[in-house]
Parts: C-alpha cells; structure tokens; sequence
C-alpha cells in the first residue's frame, strides 16, 4: 500500500456506497427521462408512463442494491411492475427502501406541458412511509424558517400570514401554489382572501413542492392542497436533502381506504407526518426532466447526442448536485 493511501481518511463502506449509489440514480433517471420524452406530446399517458416504468425498471435492476419498493405504480395486483413490496436491485448490497415515480406528471408529458420529471429515492430500509395511494393533504414551506412556522392544523389565513410576517414581507407578497382542482374551491378561496397570490399548476405536485424551497428563483413561498401520498413521500425526500418543512396527512375517508391503509401498518388516519416521519433517515434523491420547466429542462434530442438535466440530493451530506449530461451513445437508450 501507498504511504498516500496510508495516510487516506477511511471511508465507511456505506458512506462510500452512497456516494457510488447517488451517480447510478442519476444514470437511472435520466435513462428513464429520455424514454418518456420520445412520447412528449403524443397525447397517449398510458404509453408515456408504460415506458417509463419498464425503463426505470431495468436501471434499478442494475444497482447493487437489495432494494424493496415502498412507493410505486400501485399496489400488487393493480399494477404490472414496480409494485409496492416488489423486489429490485442486483440482490447484492444494501437492503434500501425505494420510492418511484418514474413519471410525474403524464398528462404534462402527453401535453408537452412544462415540468414532468422522472423521480426517484433511496432510503435505508424500513425508513420511508409506506403510503396507500390514497391523497394526502400537503403542506410545505422552504428553508430558513422557525420550525413549526406552519402546520395542517392550522388554517390556510393563519399559515399564511405567520409566512409573510417570518419572510418579512407583505402578505400580498406570498405566492401559494396549488394543484387546480375542484376538491381545492375552498381552499383557493381562503388564500385568496388573505390578498395572498396563487399558482395554480395542472399536474405535478412534487415539483410543486420542491419550488417552495427556492422562492426567490420560482416565485412560490407555499405549497397547500391534497395531491398524491406517493408524490408526497418523494418530496418529502427531496427537501430532506434540500431543507424545508412539509407536513402530510393520508386522507383516508372510506372504509376500504382505512382496510389498505392498515395492510400498511396505518392505525390513525387523521395522524399528520412530518417530514422526518414521512422519511425517517438519511435518502439519496434524483430527478430527470422530462419536458421543460423552471426546475430541470427537459430532455432535448440533437442530431447525434441527447442532453439531460438532473438534480441528485444526499441528505447526509445535504449536496444537491445539478448534472447536465451530453449522451452521445445513443443504443444506450434503445429500447
Ligand atoms: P400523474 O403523473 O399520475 O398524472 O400524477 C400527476 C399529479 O398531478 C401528481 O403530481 C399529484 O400528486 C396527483 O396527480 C394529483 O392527483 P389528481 O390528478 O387526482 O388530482
């Protein structure tokens, strides 16, 4: 041995594999971006988000990891892959929770709308939420503020103006973003006559989410309204690396919503996760996008390379990595 390796600082073998796994997750989005960007505008969700899940697929399979889906396509019988509870990874490695959503945003995708990603997570096993999918009320606000600023309990008004007056600004100066939905009326009502503004977004609540953390760069301070618990748990691992607060709480208003919710080990529905209860340790974070957005550009394909952007997070360590990759060997991404 070297005395320069002697004298190396020793790297723990799991640190040492995060580090390794954090570049293989981008490989595995960004493989994943480019399949569901050759469907960009097609008008077909299902064909976008079915080649996306074979591709995130077979990537994850790749890993050296001894991984377990805990947030997928749906649950076993619903879903043809990526299953909640299926196996993936070479066996061979870490035994690691994961979370996919290897489309977010397929009617964006099918539109050529702007801000589908391809998202994935790693955590250590048993660490992640394992969510029905079932909606979840969401809130989130960026870094920087007093913990417990806001919270699900309390209402939209007072969320909003503990916000501005923590931000120092105005009221009129806070912008909310919010999924356009119907079930949210109420709601955007409530905002709005607070004189704070709204974003109202078509689709894709995780970015949703993972703007609040740079309001300066996207305009939005907050993020408020139910979306999916799938989407949830992958934003709150992404502002886990990034920072930020986000509480969730699983609506589970049926019967056969309580029955699944308890398959997953759920006792109180009307409980509301924090961040660190929704991820429970240290997670490695990445996304691809898919179509253009003021988080990751899109896919763009040249005559004779693909360019993709992604962003790959570490909580442990809190980087957040922006990778802007040029493929030129294009058989990679065949089929
Ligand atoms: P898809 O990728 O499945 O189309 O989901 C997009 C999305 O907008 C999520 O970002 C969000 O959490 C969820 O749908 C909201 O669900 P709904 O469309 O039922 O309001």
């Amino acid at each position: 041995m070297s005395s320069a390796r002697a004298r190396a600082p020793k790297v723990e073998e799991g640190a040492a594999l995060d580090r390794i796994l954090t570049l293989e997750l981008a490989r595995t989005t960004e493989r994943t971006a480019v399949a569901a960007a050759r469907l960009r505008g097609r008008g077909d969700e299902m064909a976008a988000d079915r080649v996306a899940v074979d591709a995130m697929r077979s990537e994850l399979n790749r890993l050296p990891i001894d991984g377990t889906v805990v947030i997928g396509e749906g649950e076993r019988d619903e879903a043809p892959m990526l299953w909640i509870g299926e196996k993936v990874g070479s066996g061979r490695g870490p035994a690691v929770d994961i979370a996919v959503v290897p489309l977010e945003g397929t009617t964006i995708c099918a539109k050529n709308l702007p801000n589908s990603i391809s998202v994935v997570a790693i955590a250590e096993a048993g660490s992640l939420l394992v969510a029905p999918d079932v909606y979840m009320d969401k809130i989130a606000i960026g870094p920087g503020y007093p913990a417990g600023l806001v919270g699900l309990d309390r209402s939209p008004e007072d969320n909003l103006k503990a916000l501005a007056a923590a931000k120092g600004v105005p009221i009129e100066e806070i912008t909310a973003c919010i999924l356009d939905r119907p079930r949210h009326a109420r709601l955007i009502e409530a905002v709005r006559s607070t004189g704070a503004s709204i974003r109202l977004i078509g689709d894709g609540d995780v970015t949703g989410v993972i703007h609040t953390t740079e309001p300066d760069e996207t305009g939005i301070d907050i993020y408020l309204g139910l979306g999916g618990a799938p989407e949830g748990v992958l934003a709150a691992a992404a502002l886990r690396c990034i920072g930020g607060q986000m509480e969730g709480r699983l609506m589970i208003d049926r019967p056969d919503k309580m029955e699944r919710a308890r398959a997953f080990g759920i006792t109180d529905p009307r409980r509301v996760y924090r961040l660190e209860d929704m991820v429970r340790g240290d997670v490695l974070f990445a996304a691809t996008g898919v179509t253009d957005g003021n988080f990751l550009q899109g896919v763009k394909f040249g005559r004779n390379q693909i360019t993709t952007n992604t962003v790959v997070m570490r909580s442990s360590t809190g980087t957040v990595r922006w990778i802007r990759a040029r493929h030129t060997h294009l058989d990679k991404f065949e089929g």
